[in-house]
């Protein structure tokens, strides 16, 4: 007897973190799914830090594909899994788990493919030769630090709340290109040609107090946070007549598109998505 074919069960998909409320993921990843045809749904599921092993694996062993990873839990989801692209390997730090039931679970990081094509395509930029200030030291900057040093950039200075966080980071990376690290006071000019704010600072409101002289009318200001309206970064970049305030909606959809690329094989346009959201923004 043949029984009526209901809808076939969308494939799940999500991501974790602490805070994670505020994410714009579900809504990227939904139309990345109608554009491409592909029966999916995905979901936001905060998971405090104390957590996050064991109720990541309750995630996949109750059917959830793959995961989006982000704060505070990209270098725990680093441990987590069982193999490592090379180059989630380099950073030490994942943002995208997908759930392969022959290899188990693989750690991937987009975040630096994110980054680099929005400064690159998105904004135009040309890195060779620039002076890079970045600020904070965790999961995030892990991410792009090797994307960014294969630029042949003249310099690159890690500066951090923890100031030892960000020199143990730039010493990791140190094989690849002129970078340091140091606190927030210990900076100083001439301006940067780009000055990237990872701190998530921004999710408490805050911007942290700065040295003058970083940030010249020709400076290029890129805040991987996202909102609406201005963040405390870009206000402070405003107030120094930075040449350009970006926010990261554009690496946000372009890491989204590459995790989406590693679960279903298949790489969404991302302009749509970015053009939807200017009008939400
Ligand atoms: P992510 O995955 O976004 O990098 P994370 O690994 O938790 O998240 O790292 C958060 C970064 O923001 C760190 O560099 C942190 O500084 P510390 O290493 O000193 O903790 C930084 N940060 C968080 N809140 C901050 C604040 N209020 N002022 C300045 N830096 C802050």
């Amino acid at each position: 007897m043949n029984f009526p074919q209901g809808p076939e069960t969308p494939d799940q998909y999500g991501i974790v973190g602490h805070p994670v409320a505020h994410s714009w993921s579900p809504f990227i990843h939904g139309m990345f799914a109608k554009s491409t045809a592909q029966n999916l749904v995905y979901r936001l599921f905060d998971i405090p830090p104390d957590n996050f092993r064991r109720e990541a694996l309750r995630l996949f062993t109750g059917g959830v594909r793959g995961l989006n990873v982000t704060l505070p839990h990209k270098q725990a989801a680093a441990e987590l899994v069982n193999e490592l692209t090379p180059r989630a390997e380099r950073a030490q730090a994942v943002n995208t788990i997908a759930f392969f039931e022959d290899t188990s679970l693989l750690g991937d990081n987009t975040d630096g493919l994110g980054l680099m094509a929005d400064l690159e395509r998105n904004l135009g930029l040309h890195l060779a030769d620039k002076r890079i200030l970045i600020l904070g030291a965790g999961g995030a900057v892990r991410g792009v630090l090797g994307p960014l040093l294969e630029r042949e950039l003249r310099e690159v200075i890690i500066a951090n709340r923890t100031p030892d966080r960000a020199r143990k980071l730039a010493a990791e990376f140190s094989d690849m290109g002129q970078i340091s690290g140091c606190g927030f006071a210990d900076v100083s000019g001439p301006p940067f040609d780009l000055v990237i704010n990872a701190t998530s600072a921004s999710l408490q409101g805050e911007m942290p107090a700065m040295p003058a002289g970083l940030v010249g009318e020709e400076t290029v200001c890129y805040d991987m946070a996202y909102g609406r309206g201005h963040t405390p970064f870009t206000l402070w970049a405003k107030s120094l007549h930075a040449a350009s305030t970006t926010k990261g909606w554009g690496m946000l959809v372009e890491q989204a598109a590459e995790s989406f690329l590693l679960w279903r094989g298949i790489r969404p346009d991302t302009q749509p998505v970015l053009q939807a959201l200017s009008q939400h923004t």
